[in-house]
Parts: C-alpha cells; structure tokens; sequence
C-alpha cells in the first residue's frame, strides 16, 4: 500500500490490551448477513448547541489549544455580548459564531507545517500568543518555530526563503481559513451573523488585521467580539487573568474595538466567572447560556448536516485525503443499502462513516503528509487517532452510541488491528463496513500524487484482505456488487460518482 493516506490501514503493528468497558457491542456474524443485528439510534431533537459544543473540542485540538478553548472562549464573548446589550438575534448568531469560530482551522494545517517545517498543532498554538502585527514579535515567532531543531543560519536562511518567496502567503491562509470557516456555517443554516462574524475574526480594529485589513466598525461587530474573546481566553489559560486583560489593554485600539475592552472590564474581578472557566463543567455552563428564546433545534436532517459539515473539516486537514470521509460515507451508504441497512440504521452508519477519522484533528500535519514511512514514534501517534475519534464523539450525546463503532475502523477481525485489537465476534456491522469502505476509498481513489486504481485491482485487495481475515466476507461481497456491470479498467473515482 501506499506510504501516504493509505498508512492509516496498517494492520501489522501489535495492538494495545482491551478495555472492556469500551468494547463496542459485538456479536457474532462472520459470513452470515442474516445474523446481522444493529443498535438503534434513539429518537428526539436536542439543541443544536449541544452537538456543537462538544464537537467544537476537535476544533480546540486541531488549534493546538487545550481542550474547552472554543467553550471558554463562548462563555467570554457572552459575557462581553451582554454588558453591550446586544439584541437577542445578535446574541444567538455570536454564540454560534463564538463556539464554532475555527470551523476553517485544518484547511492551512498542511501548508503551515511545509512553510515551517514544524509541527501545525505546535505552530497554531504559539500563533495565537504572538503579537503578529508588530515586526519583531513576528520575526522572533517565525525564528524561534521554524526548523526545529536546526542551526541558526539555516533557520535564518530559512526565514529569508519564506519572506522571498511567500509574500502573501499568511494573507492567503487566513482567507482560506475563513472563508472555508464560514462556508461550513452556512451549511449548518446558522443566523447569517455567524458566517459573517467567522470571516472576520482575525480583523484588527486598526486595519492590520487579515484576509481584508477591515478597519474599526467595518469589521462586523460580532467578528471583533470573538477576536477579542478568543485571544483573551488563550492568555487566560496559558498564563492567568491578570496577564489576559493586561495584553487586552495593550491591543486595545490596535487589536481590539476599544468599546469592547472596555466592556469587559466589568468583569475583570469578577472570580466566580473566571473560576467557573477553569472547571471541567464549561459545556454545561455554555449550555446554559444560549439565548432563550433563539434556540435551534438539531432534528435529524440538522445531525446529519453538522456530520457533513465536520467531515468537511476532517478531510481539508490533508491534502492527500481531501474527500475521504466523504468518499467512505458514500461507499458505506451504498454497501449499507444494498445489504439492507435502512432507517435509523442507516442514519448511524451514514455518520459513524462521515466522523469516523474525526481524531485526525488531532495528529500533526508532519506525520499525516510525511512523504515517507514513518518512524515508531510517529506511527504511534497515527494510531491515536481512532482514540480520539472515540473519545471526541463520546462526548456528543446523540453521538455516544456510535463513537465506539466509528473509532472501530482500523480494528481487524483477526485481532491485529487498532487501537483496542478487537476481534471478529466484537465488531458490529457498522464498523465491518467502515472498515471495508476505509480500505476501499484508501486503495481506490485518486491521490494527488498517483492516479485512482481501476476497481479490478481494488477487488483484489479487498479479496487478498478477506483471506488474511482482515475484513468481513460479507461486507466485501456486497461491495463487489456494487461494481457490477462495470468494465475491469473503470477507475475507482467513476464508481464514487455513481454511488454519491
Ligand atoms: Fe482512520
Ligand atoms: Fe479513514
């Protein structure tokens, strides 16, 4: 296999011991469909706040920041939001705005770590605590990160190459990253204020900021509220209050609105809310600050909406992989169907696949893109990810039933794969077939640096895997059915678009 995005389907290393408390529900069904029995999804609509919320800690991750950043980031700019008095509409669009402000954060991921030759996760999060306006900060930044590792004249060499020949480049990224930001808002048929208000969060108030260098009240209002949030939460949580507001005062007129800060000292000594941001209870507490009378609620179709919208978010993390999920939802939806999969079922199956590497958000660019085979260091980082899948959607209430399921992609029936080496009796249907339509969109689909491989190959990997018992007989059998009547030579990515 490839040394690329296919890595992830390594099967060879040895897994880690079973816990049995996060064993998903297996039963036995190896070459019986009929014995094929899947969980239920519950029924009822839930806050769309709720879903988001948790889910806005794989944003927290792929940022570099501990988790609950976008959380206590919300629970500030509320905070400002209502000294201000801002209307109810506007108070429900920055809430959103405030909790999923880094929907655009993995699209420069890959090409920060290229420009610096450094770990993403790492570069994000010194980012965000680097006055980047100001030269020599700047410099110090760029010097300091690039390189790792590396003597003093390549790094500066370095530094030079990046200012030659990437002029614009930053001005680029942030563009990117925003406007991906806010075109996934959109999906999400949120208050036009929060695409809007994610578009702008790296404005500065006196026109220094990114991707427009937007000046004062042009920058729309609840873009200056999250930029201002969001930067006083990272000093907050890297150093202490007192720090946070001194850098606010020092931005203040520069950075940040000047109104704003001045709202915000009225809670400056305020303790309760300050220790209430350092409890583990953020999300209960962001909760309970969603505008009232503004609340959305997350029906099914919206569940499925946030799934896309994340796997959006997944699969801009790499460019290698920039339609994964995507893909393996479309190939799972399809074996699913064809196997009778149907209902509620099938709502599972559909976002167990969208989400299942949603733990990629947490591994570094310079492991997922590295062009070469990875070390056992690195290797053990990639095998993370299934972990963090686990762990990201466990803490989703309507996603919980299937976060085991979803983390299950990478384990095999023969007990070799990971992260928990599961068997065959212990893996469900679903994760059977995201384990298949992984493998599958891993061999088949088009790579930017090799062409899709013709699905008369594909087959033969898939079967070669079968008998290693690697993957379900059944699910692979129901695959090959959907290949039927197309010639040998097809290329995989035509069979993509038949079954999308
Ligand atoms: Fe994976
Ligand atoms: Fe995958």
């Amino acid at each position: 296999m490839s040394s690329r995005a296919d890595r992830t389907t390594n099967s060879t290393l040895p897994a880690p011991a079973v816990l049995p408390s996060q064993r998903p529900n297996g039963h036995p069904l190896e070459g019986r469909a009929g014995a094929i029995s899947l969980a239920s999804d519950p029924s009822g609509d839930v806050r769309l706040s709720e879903v988001v919320s948790a889910l806005s800690y794989a944003l927290d991750i792929t940022e570099g920041q501990p988790m609950g950043h976008a959380t206590r980031t919300t629970l500030i700019g509320m905070r400002i939001a209502r000294q201000l008095g801002l209307s109810q509409d506007q108070l429900s669009a920055l809430y959103y705005g405030l909790l999923l402000k880094d929907l655009g954060c993995s699209s420069n991921a890959a090409r920060l770590a290229t420009l610096f030759g450094s770990d993403d996760q790492l570069l994000k999060h010194a980012f965000k605590l680097t006055d980047w306006t100001a030269t020599k900060d700047a410099a110090r930044y760029a010097f300091k990160h690039s390189l790792p590792g590396k003597g003093r004249i390549a790094k500066a060499w370095h530094m030079l190459m990046l200012g030659v020949r990437e002029q614009g480049t930053a001005r680029e990224m942030v563009a990117t990253r925003c406007e991906r930001g806010a075109d996934i808002a959109r999906l999400l048929r949120l208050p036009s204020g929060t695409p809007d208000a994610i578009h702008s969060v790296e404005e500065h108030w006196d026109g220094s900021g990114m991707p427009f260098g937007l000046r004062g009240s042009a920058i729309p209002l609840l873009g200056r509220i999250v930029c201002l949030a969001q930067t006083v939460e990272v000093f907050a949580a890297a150093f202490d209050v007192r720090t946070a507001y001194e850098m606010a005062r020092t931005r203040r007129g520069r950075w940040f609105d000047p109104t704003l800060v001045e709202a915000m000292a009225s809670f400056e000594f305020d303790s309760a809310f300050w220790g209430g941001l350092r409890s583990s209870a953020t999300l209960a507490l962001v909760s309970a600050i969603e505008p009232e009378d503004e609340v959305i609620r997350c029906d099914e179709d919206q569940l499925d909406a946030v799934s896309e919208a994340f796997a959006r978010v997944i699969d801009a993390k790499s460019p290698y992989t920039s339609r994964h999920s995507v893909n393996v939802s479309s190939i799972a939806v399809n074996v699913g169907a064809s196997m009778g999969i149907a209902g509620d079922d099938m709502h599972t199956l559909r976002r167990a696949a969208l989400l299942h590497d949603i733990g990629k958000l947490g591994v570094s660019n310079r492991v997922l893109d590295k062009p070469a085979a990875l070390d056992p260091d690195e290797w053990a980082s990639m095998r993370k990810h299934t972990a963090f899948t686990l762990e990201i959607l466990k803490r989703v209430a309507r996603f919980r039933q299937f976060a085991a399921t979803a983390a299950a992609h990478h384990e095999r029936l023969d007990g070799s794969g990971y992260h928990l080496g599961l068997h065959g009796d212990q893996l469900g249907t679903i994760s059977r077939i995201i384990a298949v339509a992984d493998v599958t969109e891993a061999v088949s689909a088009d790579r930017p640096y090799r062409a899709g491989m013709p699905v008369e190959e594909a087959k033969q990997i898939l079967r070669r895997l079968v008998a290693e018992r690697h993957l379900c007989p059944v699910v692979v059998e129901a695959l090959e059915g959907t290949f039927t009547g197309l010639p040998a030579e097809t290329p995989f990515g035509e069979l993509l678009v038949r079954v999308a």
